[in-house]
């Protein structure tokens, strides 16, 4: 696992995990394997081709998420800026190819942008195409596991700190791991002992259990190699010998815990072996892939007001499939 003091300078603003993390990732994947619930964490979806399967991904016409957030932030931006103010330190989490900050620029006229990002290569290219778009605007790109630590280095600005967390990320979460984030936010928008600055945050809501299966399994089949890529990053990574022909995506709306379960289903049964392991699966037996949990308004609002977050804004599309808040890190303010 990552955390502030295992990562390095690599160059300029760069951050990357040195190979101590590699031997800590194994780990965990193989503990998760050997759970009687065989699982693995949603962040191993995304090795360089499984960035660009989400890309794709985000094309699809069954997966609205997307688009319903960008026309949000279309019909609502110069709200938005009015909501936020200028001169932020606006930190991207998750930021990937960073199309989704860059629209923000011209109106919120960040005077410092900090992307994050798990898969480092993927952000480095992406920043760098940035700076020649927005040369007055200093930034800086971290390669780090956001999920579990948030210290940021000591040259991030501390004023106005905007988290930017879009397109229902958190709903990769459970709702107490989401708690734990939104604090862990939260308490990275101190400055001078004061609480400063807030969170621009997409999330998606909960809808007919139809439009919700259908994102999660498309007709080309697009979310299924998203899927089934882990298993080419599980043999990379762990040095397992999964086949990916034995296996096959599946994923379903659970009302009870309102999100979607996507799964890797064994086709026969099997054995997967690895250096520091091995596990038998039945035909039929499952990894538990992802969780991508689904809110009311009220339920988020109750979330980030628990995690001490106040006086939100809240724009929706006209269906109400999907909402974008912005919510300030001081309650008074
Ligand atoms: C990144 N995350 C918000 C996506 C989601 O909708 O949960 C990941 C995804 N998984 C399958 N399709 C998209």
């Amino acid at each position: 696992m990552l955390t502030r003091d295992t990562v390095m300078p690599l160059s300029n603003d760069f951050i990357a995990p040195p190979d101590q993390a590699a031997a800590d990732i194994r780990a965990e994947l193989s503990a998760g394997l050997l759970q009687q619930n065989a699982q693995t964490s949603p962040k191993y979806l995304y090795d360089a081709l499984g960035s660009k399967l989400f890309e794709a991904i985000c094309e699809l016409p069954e997966y609205y998420p997307t688009r319903t957030e960008a026309a949000i932030f279309d019909v609502h931006l110069s709200d938005m800026a009015r909501s936020v103010g200028r001169g932020s330190t606006l930190i991207d989490l998750g930021a990937g190819n960073c199309a989704k900050a860059a629209r923000l620029f011209p109106a919120l006229r960040p005077a410092q942008y900090v992307a994050i990002d798990i898969s480092a290569d993927f952000l480095r290219n992406a920043v760098e195409q940035l700076r020649q778009r927005f040369p007055q605007v200093a930034m800086m790109e971290l390669g780090l596991d956001f999920s579990t630590t948030l210290e940021l280095p000591e040259r991030v600005r501390r004023e106005q700190r905007l988290f930017f967390y879009p397109g229902s990320s958190i709903g990769n979460f459970t709702p107490v791991q989401a708690l734990e984030f939104l604090r862990r936010v939260r308490g990275e928008c101190q400055v001078h002992g004061q609480t400063d600055g807030g969170l621009l945050i997409g999330v998606d809501l909960v809808k007919d259990k139809q439009i919700l299966d259908a994102a999660y399994d498309d007709a080309l089949g697009v979310t299924a190699s998203f899927n089934l890529n882990l298993l080419l990053h599980l043999n990379r990574v762990l040095g397992a010998d999964f086949i990916v022909r034995d296996w096959q995506h599946c994923s379903f709306f659970d009302a009870e815990h309102s999100r979607i379960e996507m799964h890797l289903r064994a086709r026969h049964a099997l054995t997967v072996t690895w250096p520091d392991g091995e596990r038998r699966f039945a035909q039929g037996e499952s990894i538990h892939t992802e969780n991508s949990y689904k809110y009311t308004q009220q339920g988020f609002l109750g979330l980030l007001a628990k995690a001490g977050f106040g006086n939100p804004h809240v724009w929706t599309d006209p269906d109400n499939w999907f909402m974008v808040c912005h919510a300030h890190a001081g309650s008074e303010q």
